[in-house]
């Protein structure tokens, strides 16, 4: 199966972040160098590069493209600039806390620049392992023939391996379940028009895209078996922020009687919060409704409401699938057991 590549360190200690340019999708497929910290931080605010995975990994190097032209003692301001390029992805504060920590241990004499370069592949390393163990947990939940919804992109291009969601379902693909997967355009950046339908067709896989607005008429239609997203920061509680969108797929999947499913990795949880109500929601600019892809298509200043990301309660959610196993029911005990010595 091919897959694209959004994320890639090229070279050793002195070399650069290569970002697929996802902003470009599917039209073109053009690459970003970043050769710096602020090149990462604005390839991460424009959402060329995107997902909570593949968020934190370009992170983790961004802080090693800052090591590389200053000292190590201003890293908690190197951190903090990154970590507030978006603010609902805990994937970024997770590995840029956990690139911080990893430098308090650089032994007497080393390099810092190749101390954390280190780092950020076992991180990126990790990712590709915790995604194939996603696939696996959660293609036992797929069976042969069914409909999968799926909202935003979850794949290769959101991690750094084969994905969360759509790991899953790329993985079941490979045991021979034939699946039939509608893409909900994901309105207002059309992560899954331009992202989730190209993945799915360059991966040879049966994709159908709808508006978000048509999800409801699919599952009455009997369509869809199973809703399956991802994730951008889960609360103790199970809560959990996604695209926004989710929380109405999720109510609609209820209205149904269809599993709702959520695959993340470990990473992507935040315990510190009790539920969702503390995730902060990224608010973006107006201009992303009223002037889209296909220029203005509301009147010059309207006003306009634009979060990124909703919360959907712990209640709606049938299972969240992990690289430790699937948890539920959906509960802060389960969670809790499940995670263990990842907490
Ligand atoms: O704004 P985006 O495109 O970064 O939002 C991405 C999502 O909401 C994904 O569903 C989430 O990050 C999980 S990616 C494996």
């Amino acid at each position: 199966m091919k897959l694209a590549r959004a994320v890639e360190w090229v070279g050793e200690r002195n070399g650069y972040l290569r970002l697929l340019d996802q902003t470009r999708l599917p039209k073109e497929i053009i690459y970003r160098e970043c050769r710096d910290l602020e090149a990462v931080r604005l390839a991460i605010r424009e959402l060329a590069v995107r997902g909570a995975p593949a968020i934190g990994v370009s992170a983790a190097y961004g802080l090693v493209l800052w090591l590389q032209t200053n000292a190590p003692a201003g890293i908690d301001a190197a951190v903090d600039r990154l970590a507030s390029s978006r603010p609902t992805a805990v994937n970024l504060v997770w590995a840029l806390q956990r690139m911080r920590r990893r430098l308090a241990e650089l032994p007497a004499g080393g390099d810092p620049v190749t101390w954390l370069l280190d780092e950020a592949r076992v991180i990126e390393a990790e990712d590709q392992a915790m995604c194939a163990a996603i696939g696996q947990h959660g293609a036992e939940l797929l069976r042969d023939g069914q409909g999968v919804l799926t909202h935003c992109n979850t794949g290769a291009l959101a991690t750094a391996g084969i994905g969360t969601a759509l790991g899953v379902i790329f993985t079941a693909a490979q045991q021979g379940k034939r699946l039939h997967v509608f893409a909900d355009e994901t309105r207002p950046l059309l992560q899954g028009a331009r992202l989730t339908a190209w993945e799915l067709q360059q991966a040879d896989l049966d994709v159908t895209l709808i508006c978000d607005n048509m999800a409801a008429q699919v599952m009455k239609e009997g369509r869809v078996q199973a809703v399956l997203v991802g994730a951008d920061r889960i609360a103790a509680n199970g809560d959990t922020a996604n695209k926004i969108g989710t929380y109405s797929l999720a109510v609609l999947a209820k209205a149904h009687s269809i599993p709702f499913y959520v695959a993340a990795p470990s990473s992507t949880f935040d315990l510190s919060l009790s539920n969702g109500g503390g995730i902060p929601i990224e608010q973006r600019e107006g201009r992303e409704i009223t002037h889209g892809f296909i220029g203005q298509i509301a009147p010059e200043g309207v006003k306009v409401y634009n979060p990124a990301f909703d919360v959907t309660n712990a209640e709606l959610i049938t299972a969240i699938i992990t690289e430790l196993g699937v948890i539920q029911p959906v509960q802060e005990r389960t969670i809790r057991k499940r995670l263990g010595s990842r907490l």
